[in-house]
């Protein structure tokens, strides 16, 4: 069921992993009864709606929907996968998963890719250590003021000179030619045979989330392009997409999470400068501009995001698109500039780190960067400059972060340009669908919605009450039919409740959990676990509830029913087939008299009790 990871395993990490503390990490949670309640971490909200129950471990959001358990918590905060989660969760509270391996006699390709990168990364640490042209490579960086101990924390490394020295390496260690191809690593020949990828260049590898490496930048060391571009990286693989990924964000998540404030830089050397020099909250989006998905990963460690471009590339238009998507995705983003000439990496050894706060603590919001941007661009004496102004900013504050962000800023424009608030709020309003939907096509289809699956009220209080006790589910095991449900993912759930309480003494929510890696459905459960109009009912009470809503649903079971006889032999009768119609009549009357042997099914919505 769990991808792998054996039953017992993922039990015992979820046993030792406490969901409030896990919780505690994101967000603050207050003691409200029998449960604990904060700000919802998966959508913007000012009053808090995001429960979690301690007892069943699971929590609920009453706001966006979003419910589920300790490693659906982290599918969705940390952007894992349900194994990723799994040897995430293993890895903090110290449970050991045995290796795939072991287990399947198959590893995954991706895993397979981050065991060779693992080896390529000692190769290349090893060659900047010890061999000649390393101890180039080692010189220029200790030159760049990279110092020993941010060599090892990076891994950084050097990849020598000639064109197989990789490739026999790895071959030696037994990794085939094509996984080597697969990795990005190694590269077939024209002819035949294969050749390095990287070649007497500085190496870095690139982490993902979790440490792993996905991927390597290899800097050249000299000056101009004769060897090809300044980085050469890997290129996209089953494992590396540059467009999700932030260098260094391994690393810093926890400064990030503790300052609630990432500083977003475009180059590997920013990251690492500003380590060394403490300030420890630094990503760098790799030279390309900000997609929706890193926005992700940052607002779900940090409040506010601050960028801190080259002076260079500030100004650039794919640079603003990216600030905006970012904001988009629901980051308060802050801009902090540059110096002219200068990135991170040159600004912190020059000026110090000191300095570098400053900048960064005088960052200013992006709207209002924005606006200053364009007030300097644009003669406002002409039309075409009130025009082009006007067309640039709207994008813009459409990413506000609520409505009255949205009113100042508005206001300012319009006190800028002397013109009425109002023609500018109607220009926006035109503005608004089309940028969205045109923003949310080309870079924010990769946007989570939080996912809701509907369920009737009465399919959500039948599942809230059947997953109180043993009993309960019993009782409506006798009292209800699968086909009553209109929900599929509801009978599923019906289902395995059913399963599990037959085998069991003591029913378990976990165990129930177990059976499904589906998170909607995870969601359904635990939503339903955690109903709190649920939790101090007497078992009396539970089963009158449970008895009213399924007597609902066969109702309503009926009257869909008759509906669909009625217009199949309505169809009958039009056609002149009395026969058939006669026989659905008959079904159509039998349906009826169930109706009217019970007395709570009478009419619809109440039409004969009146
Ligand atoms: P920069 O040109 O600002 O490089 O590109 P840098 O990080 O300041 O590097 P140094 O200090 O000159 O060594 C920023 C980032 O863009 C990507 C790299 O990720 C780089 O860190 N980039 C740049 C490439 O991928 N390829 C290139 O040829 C150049
Ligand atoms: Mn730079």
């Amino acid at each position: 069921m769990s991808q792998g990871i054996p039953e017992e395993i993922v039990d015992e990490i979820r046993q030792r992993t406490d969901l409030v503390s896990l919780i505690n990490e994101y967000i603050k949670l207050e003691r409200r009864g029998k449960n604990m309640v904060g700000l919802c971490p998966f959508h913007n909200e000012k009053t808090p709606s995001f429960s979690v129950s301690p007892d069943k471990q699971l929590y609920h959001c009453f706001g966006c929907g979003a419910s589920g358990n300790v490693f659906s918590l982290i599918m969705q905060m940390e952007n894992l996968t349900f194994p990723e989660a799994a040897h995430y969760l293993a890895r903090k509270a110290g449970v050991t998963v045995p290796e795939k391996k072991a287990q399947t006699g198959v590893e995954s390709l991706k895993d397979k890719i981050y065991r060779l990168n693992e080896l390529a990364a000692r190769f290349y640490a090893y060659h900047l250590h010890n061999s000649e042209g390393g101890k180039k490579a080692y010189n220029y960086l200790l030159k760049r003021g990279i110092k020993q101990e941010a060599i090892e924390l990076f891994k950084l490394g050097y990849a020598p000179p000639g064109w197989t020295g990789f490739y026999n390496f790895a071959l030696k260690k037994g990794a085939p030619p094509d996984l080597m191809v697969k990795s990005g690593l190694v590269s077939p020949g024209r002819e035949k045979g294969y050749y390095d990828r990287f070649r007497d260049r500085v190496m870095f590898p690139i982490f993902n989330i979790s440490g792993k490496i996905a991927g390597f930048g290899g800097r050249t060391m000299s000056e101009g392009d004769k060897s090809g571009p300044k980085y050469l990286n890997s290129p996209e693989t089953p494992v590396f997409d540059k467009g999700n990924m932030l260098y260094g964000l391994n690393l810093a998540r926890e400064e990030i999470r503790r300052q609630k404030k990432a500083i977003v830089t475009e180059g590997y050397t920013d990251v690492i400068t500003a380590y060394q020099a403490g300030i420890k909250n630094c990503v760098a989006s790799l030279g390309t501009a900000l997609t929706a998905e890193q926005g992700r990963l940052l607002r779900n460690q940090a409040d506010t995001v601050v960028t801190a471009y080259d002076s260079d590339t500030a100004g650039q238009a794919a640079t603003w698109r990216g600030l905006a998507i970012l904001q988009s995705t629901g980051c308060l983003v802050e801009v902090a500039e540059m110096p002219e000439g200068s990135d991170p990496d040159t600004f912190i050894r020059k000026n110090g780190p000191e300095k570098f706060h400053d900048l960064v603590s005088e960052a200013l919001p992006l709207i209002k960067y924005r606006l200053q941007q364009l007030k300097k661009r644009h003669d406002l004496t002409s039309d075409k400059g009130r025009i082009d102004f006007i067309e640039e900013l709207m994008p813009f504050l459409l990413t506000a972060v609520n409505q009255i962000e949205q009113d100042y800023y508005l206001k300012k424009a319009a006190e800028i340009l002397d013109i009425e608030e109002d023609a500018l709020r109607r220009e926006l309003k035109k503005r608004r669908s089309y940028d969205k939907r045109k923003w949310k096509k080309e870079d924010l289809s990769k946007e989570i919605e939080p996912q809701k699956i509907s369920l009737r009220p009465e399919e959500k209080n039948i599942l809230s009450l059947m997953l109180q006790s043993k009993e309960i589910a019993e009782e409506g095991r006798n009292l209800l039919k699968l086909d009553y449900l209109d929900n599929s993912e509801a009978k599923k759930v019906i289902e395995e409740i059913w399963n599990l309480s037959a085998g069991e003494l003591v029913f378990s929510i976990e165990k129930l959990l177990n059976k499904f890696e589906d998170q909607q459905i995870v969601s359904i459960i635990s939503e339903a676990a955690t109903n709190p109009e649920m939790q101090d009912i007497t078992d009396q009470t539970a089963k009158r509830m449970l008895s009213d809503s399924i007597n609902k649903l066969h109702m309503l079971w009926i009257n869909r029913k008759l509906k669909e006889l009625e217009e199949k032999r309505k169809s009958y009768e039009a056609r002149g087939m009395y026969n058939e119609a006669n026989e659905l009549l008959m079904k159509e009357n039998e349906l009826i008299k169930h109706k009217g042997s019970n007395p709570d099914l009478l009419g619809k919505g109440g039409d004969f009790n009146g």
